[in-house]
């Protein structure tokens, strides 16, 4: 059985003593309620170390966003894994699609991303998703198939033990357009079949496959209803405490 997995990508928002908010109201808001599955949050680099320290004793759990496939040298602007590690991250988003469109990073990129990732020891979210165009030419399978064929290139039957699928509709993201439930489970579906057939069937079984895209209160639960649906990774609302919230009450 599938443990449910809530995760907020912040983004490019919050300070550091907006960040402090927002975490100590997390804190307390989930204080009493008995949560069944598992909470990231990831936000910017900048807040990552006091993040940390608020939430030792919680049961919310801390990613990146982003991170350099180096070790370390003259990569300015960029963070290693070991430095994430090293702040207490246990996870970190690659491959979103603000990532790929916005920065140019390629599915080969990625895949250098996801491999220092797991030699690090951070779990990777890695993030998948077809753009508006593409999905109305009818080949969201075919673009699914080659980020993720490219993206786990030589990635080892354990090593895929360790990541999460986040299902992304480019179109579904910031937009308050969501994906059906239909809709996602259909590509969810897809997606666990390739990763059957790319590794077997205990790995697809067990694949934590995210779905992100405009998830609000108001449709998680039918969202994560969905058989293949096995979490959300959430944009703009997760940065109030009360709709984080809610979607981690409705998993
Ligand atoms: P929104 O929830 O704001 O659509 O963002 C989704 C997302 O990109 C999460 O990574």
């Amino acid at each position: 059985m599938r443990k449910k997995v809530i995760a907020g990508n912040w983004k490019m928002n919050n300070d550091l003593s907006e960040s402090q908010n927002l975490i100590s109201k997390l804190i307390s808001g989930l204080s009493n309620e008995k949560v069944n599955c598992d909470v990231i949050v990831c936000p910017p680099f900048t807040s990552l170390s006091e993040a940390n320290s608020l939430l030792k004793k919680s049961i919310i759990k801390l990613g990146a966003q982003n991170m350099y496939f180096e070790e370390n040298g003259a990569f300015t602007g960029e963070i290693s894994a070991s430095m994430l590690k090293n702040t207490g991250c246990e996870y970190v988003i690659l491959g979103h699609s603000e990532r790929r469109t916005i920065f140019g990073e390629t599915d080969q990129v990625i895949n250098k991303k996801i491999k220092k990732a797991l030699q690090s020891n951070l779990l990777p979210i890695f993030c998948v998703g077809e753009s508006l165009q593409e999905r109305e030419s009818e080949v969201t399978n075919d673009i699914i198939k080659r980020q993720i064929t490219e993206g786990l290139k030589n990635i080892s039957s354990a090593e895929m033990q360790k990541i999460i699928i986040a299902y992304e509709p480019v179109w579904a993201i910031g937009t308050g357009k969501t994906a059906s439930p239909q809709q996602a489970e259909d590509v969810h579906a897809f997606i666990r079949g390739l990763v059957k057939s790319l590794y077997s069937n205990e790995i697809a079984e067990e694949l934590v496959i995210q779905y992100g895209g405009s998830v609000k209160p108001d449709n998680a639960k039918e969202l994560l209803s969905q058989k293949d649906i096995d979490g959300a990774l959430v944009g703009g609302a997760c940065l109030k405490s009360e709709s984080f919230i809610e979607i981690i009450k409705a998993a």
